[in-house]
């Protein structure tokens, strides 16, 4: 249990707080910012901002946090300093993870010290050809295969099946397509499989329809979401999940994000609206809503654009009463 539980005025309280609903669980919440967040933004983030950002996150209670993208440079400039970042977080108190969708990103990610790696695999031709240059086939069989060799050096892994309610090039993605891909990265070892809505295609409905699809074949502890908030539904799709017994959610300080070859994609839910949903509804996230607002100040500053989630007009008015508010014992 953390002592970091927020009140529904999204300030720190007991657990005890007698207006907090049943106790529902502890919810995992890994945050994307630095990776899907940055990899699309036009302002460039030193390697020194990024740690000032890590160290944010932290100070929130954020415990688990993908950060980099070991991917060509050409295709991802604002990554380019993956190894510098990776070397520099060796002692950070988190879970870290970073992406690596093939055997080159693998073995640079190992030699900077990774200890977790995520390889992304589309649901779709188009969209695999788009991000990692190959067809669906060769996809498959080149996450297997860095799967496989990231488990064997210990790793641990998550597994991404993208655009898996819609693709921007190909349109809906069959719920059967989707099991297919995932089973076998389950089956090669994958510890997480992280189930993407890309471009924020989906509704609360589907996500219940694909859990139902996904849930039989798939051990419910080993599955996450990704969501992002194209059309206002990140918050009712994750809570959907949680409904159905997801625990693990991904989501980006700020909702900075969108992937820079899906047409369409904007940003990851952001986690202040999905900590705040979450704590409000009865789960534990571990995570302080005044540590998130003080994390969106920040990478605001530094991208020189505002961002925040739906809640955050909300929290910022809370955040300030606090700082005015005389302490009390
Ligand atoms: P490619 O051109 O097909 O690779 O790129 P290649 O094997 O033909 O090699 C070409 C050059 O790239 C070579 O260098 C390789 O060494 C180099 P050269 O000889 O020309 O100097 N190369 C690499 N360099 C660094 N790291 C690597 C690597 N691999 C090859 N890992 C590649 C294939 C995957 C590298 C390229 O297409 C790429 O970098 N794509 C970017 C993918 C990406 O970052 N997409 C965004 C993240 S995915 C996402 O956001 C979705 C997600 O959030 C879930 C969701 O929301 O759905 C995860
Ligand atoms: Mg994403």
């Amino acid at each position: 249990m953390s002592s970091n539980t927020t009140g529904h005025d999204g300030l720190p309280s007991s657990s005890t707080d007698a207006d907090r609903t049943a106790d529902a669980g502890d919810v995992v919440i890994t945050d994307v910012m630095l990776r899907d967040g940055l990899q699309n933004q036009p302002t460039h983030v030193s390697l020194d901002g990024k740690l000032l950002l890590l160290r944010a996150l932290a100070a929130a209670g954020v415990r688990s946090a993908e950060i980099t993208s070991f991917v060509s440079p050409k295709a991802v400039p604002q990554m380019a300093d993956a190894a510098e970042l990776m070397r520099a977080t060796a002692q950070m108190p988190m879970r870290l993870s970073v992406l690596a969708p093939n055997l080159k990103g693998l073995e640079r990610a190992a030699a900077a010290g990774a200890s977790e790696v995520a390889i992304v695999l589309s649901a779709t031709d188009t969209m695999n050809r788009r991000n990692i240059n190959m067809g669906l086939d060769e996809a498959l069989r080149v996450s297997l295969q860095t799967l496989g060799a990231a488990i064997d050096l210990g790793l641990r892994t998550r597994a991404y099946v993208a655009v898996a309610f819609e693709c921007p090039f190909e349109g809906r993605t069959p719920a059967a397509r989707v099991r297919e891909l995932a089973v076998p990265l389950l089956e090669a070892g994958a510890n997480e499989i992280v189930i993407a809505d890309t471009i924020g295609a989906a509704a609360p409905g589907e996500v219940r329809r694909l859990l139902d699809a996904l849930l039989p074949v798939l051990p419910v502890a080993r599955v996450g979401m990704h969501f992002h908030d194209t059309r206002g539904m990140g918050v009712a799709n994750a809570f959907a999940a949680l409904q159905m017994g997801i625990r693990r959610l991904d989501a980006s300080t700020g909702g900075v994000g969108g992937c820079p070859f899906a047409p369409g994609a904007s940003g990851n839910v952001a986690t202040e609206d999905l900590v705040l949903m979450a704590e409000q509804s009865g789960y534990r996230t571990g995570i302080s809503l005044p540590g998130l607002v003080a994390a969106v100040d920040l990478v605001e500053n530094l991208l020189g654009s505002t961002h925040g989630g739906g809640a955050m007009p909300w929290l910022r008015r809370m955040a300030a009463q606090r700082r005015t508010e005389p302490l009390t014992a």
